[in-house]
């Protein structure tokens, strides 16, 4: 049965595989189990998909209290395709609306599906920014 439940210690290494599966890990990112802990004690909200058995998507959701910001929002590559990835999404924006805050993520330009799936729920392009970092 599809469920949608709060991240828990426990779920990294699942996690981290499904990130591996769908290119949204990597050592260079920085994010580990004590990443999202942090991001939980402030604010943040961490949601997984799972199925009965496992966890089968991902939605992290961290708050700088201006917005919210959406990243590594994912489905686990056997389970794509299936409709799955609105549930996630529709229990995520939940949580924006309750917190009052705005929502922005980072996609990349040739992500398609991804791109028809944000706004398919009203994402809308904000410019053409380039987007910088210091790792
Ligand atoms: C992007 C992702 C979450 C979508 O999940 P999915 O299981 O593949 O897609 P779903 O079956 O849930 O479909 C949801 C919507 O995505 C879009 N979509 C899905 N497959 C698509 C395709 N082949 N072409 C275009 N749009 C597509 C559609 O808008 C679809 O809605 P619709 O079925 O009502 O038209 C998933 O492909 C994924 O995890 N990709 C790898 C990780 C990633 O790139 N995440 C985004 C990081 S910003």
């Amino acid at each position: 049965m599809i469920q949608i439940r709060d991240y828990q210690s426990g779920d990294f290494n699942q996690i981290e595989n499904i990130w591996e599966q769908t290119g949204m890990g990597g050592a260079a990112r920085g994010d580990n189990a004590q990443t999202i802990e942090n991001s939980l004690n402030h604010n943040g909200r961490f949601l997984v998909l799972t199925n009965g058995n496992e966890i089968i998507g991902t939605s992290w959701m961290t708050n700088d209290s201006r917005r919210i910001y959406l990243h590594h929002f994912g489905i686990s590559p056997n389970f794509q395709g299936k409709g799955y990835s609105k549930i996630l999404l529709e229990a995520s924006l939940a949580h924006v609306k309750q917190a009052g805050l705005q929502i922005k993520l980072e996609v990349h330009r040739d992500n398609s599906k991804a791109i028809a799936l944000y706004e398919k729920y009203g994402f809308r392009f904000l410019g053409d920014y380039l987007v910088y970092i210091i790792r």
